[in-house]
């Protein structure tokens, strides 16, 4: 696109209606938060600059990246006194887009178009309505019999608002392009309504000096949604989940019932995964191709490789790589590191812990500060006491070690490479390598027992 234009985020308002302490425009869609969305769209559109309007001491300012500019709402309330919170940032010349940060699924797209019928028609200032929402609480666009706008009338409150008003269906999206010169002028003429100064009061006074007001109506419903409430989040949610399911469709992954299915904006995945119903997959989860993921299974902030099999099972900053299997029933906690082939199978745990390529663990074992070479099979029921009640302490498995079910590792201790522990044993001593190491009581049969008991009871 050729247009240079910066672009002025307005995230400052109270969003009252979100009855939350957590500021309106922070408020995640698919994990990310709306404003971050609409700042997105605006790079990808092309801005040159983006600023955003905050609220001082609200925490939003502190959520932004690095590369876009702060102007701090310090005083008056209302989206004119939010423009105007930055009139210096933006500058006094060129063309600057206004976007409200409560409209978090604009798309660049439409941001463009926004700017071409702004250039096309060469106008003072351009403003993004629709006829497609249900008008209900938007601003409607007011126009004269010659069809250029006269005004926008705010509907939140109907009171003073006439019936030929009410019957608008044309809203006012709060999406705008505006010659920076025009708009500040503007601004600076508008009053206060309701305690408030309405950005909305610069159209009259732009048409009364003879500007070109325009318009650029969409049809696209999910681009148009604004987020005053949790019922309106809940909506917008719903339609960039869709949205998200598609594009990651339209690149190859398969997902089953995905009504049920919750993938966070930042997520990726691989050609050829499958992912099966109600499965969460969040933050900064990376999935490599090929994997069937699910059903019922929850990965956050974590990363697994090609071929990556994972059934009923909860990761949570845990790397696995490729051709692992998991589950059913598998816990991976934060600093798991699953090696490529193995095996973390049904009711396992593993915690802050190397598993080497092709190990198995595959029954009811907890692993927690381990180290477990390639190729060794830690049998069913394998505990490591990590935690002596004051610091935790590592275990080590070595390579190609078999353990035997229902033993423990009294840590720190370790496991030579290829040794065997007995079934049963409680290992407080290192094991050398290739040696067997057991501790438990020996076996004492007692002959003639159930004979005997059944006599003395008579
Ligand atoms: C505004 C428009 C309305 C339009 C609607 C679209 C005005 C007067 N009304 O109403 O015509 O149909 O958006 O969604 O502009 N903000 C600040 N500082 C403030 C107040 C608001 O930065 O003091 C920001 C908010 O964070 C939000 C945006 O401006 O991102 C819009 O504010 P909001 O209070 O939601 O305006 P609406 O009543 O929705
Ligand atoms: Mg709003």
């Amino acid at each position: 696109m050729s247009e240079r234009f910066k672009v002025l985020v307005m995230a400052a308002g109270r969003g009252t209606r979100m009855r939350s302490s957590l500021p309106k425009v922070l408020h995640p869609i698919c994990g990310k938060p709306m404003l971050q969305w609409v700042i997105d769209a605006a790079r990808a559109a092309g801005a040159e600059e983006v600023v955003s309007v905050t609220r001082p001491g609200d925490g939003v300012a502190e959520s932004l990246p690095e590369d876009v500019s702060v102007a701090a709402q310090h005083e008056g309330e209302g989206t004119g006194a939010a423009a105007l919170a930055a009139r210096e940032a933006v500058g006094g010349s060129g063309t600057v887009v206004v976007l409200s940060g409560d409209h978090p699924l604009i798309s660049a797209e439409l941001i463009a178009a926004l700017i071409t019928t702004h250039a096309a028609e060469r106008s003072a200032a351009t403003i993004l309505t629709t006829a497609e929402l249900d008008p209900t609480g938007y601003g409607r666009i007011v126009r004269a019999p010659g069809g250029s706008v006269e005004a926008i009338v705010e509907t939140k409150s109907t009171e003073g608002v006439s019936a030929a008003e009410l019957a608008i269906r044309e809203i006012n999206l709060g999406t705008y392009a505006f010659e920076a010169a025009e708009l500040w002028t503007a601004l600076d003429e508008v009053g206060v309504q309701r305690g408030e100064r309405y950005l909305t009061g610069v159209f009259p006074v732009l048409r009364e000096r003879g500007a070109v007001v325009a318009t650029h109506s969409t049809r696209d419903v999910s681009s148009a949604l604004g987020v005053n409430d949790r019922v309106a989040l809940m909506e917008a949610d719903h339609v960039a989940q869709r949205g998200l399911l598609e594009r990651h469709a339209r690149a190859g992954v398969s997902f089953l019932a995905p009504e049920s299915i919750r993938i966070e904006a930042d997520v990726t995945i691989g050609e050829d995964t499958t992912v099966w119903p109600g499965v969460t997959l969040r933050g900064s989860t990376r999935i490599g191709a090929g994997c069937a993921i699910g059903p019922n299974t929850t990965i956050a902030d974590s990363a697994l490789g090609d071929r990556v099999t994972a059934l009923h099972s909860f990761l949570l900053q845990a790397s696995v790589a490729d051709e692992v299997s998991l589950g059913p029933f598998a816990y991976l906690r934060p600093g798991a590191q699953i090696g490529a082939g193995a095996k973390i199978g049904t009711f396992v745990e593993v915690k802050n812990s190397d598993i080497g390529a092709g190990a198995k663990v595959p029954h009811l074992s907890y692993l927690g500060d381990a180290d477990v070479g390639e190729g060794a099979n830690v049998a069913a029921g394998n505990i490591t006491a990590n935690y002596d009640g004051f610091a935790k302490h590592r275990t080590a498995i070595g390579r190609d070690a078999k353990t035997g079910v229902n033993s423990s590792y009294i840590a720190p201790v370790s496991v030579g490479e290829g040794a065997y522990i007995a079934a049963g044993s409680v290992i407080t001593e290192d094991v050398p390598p290739g040696a067997l190491g057991i501790s438990r009581p020996d076996q004492k049969n007692v002959e003639g027992y159930a004979e005997r008991v059944e006599r003395e009871r008579g």
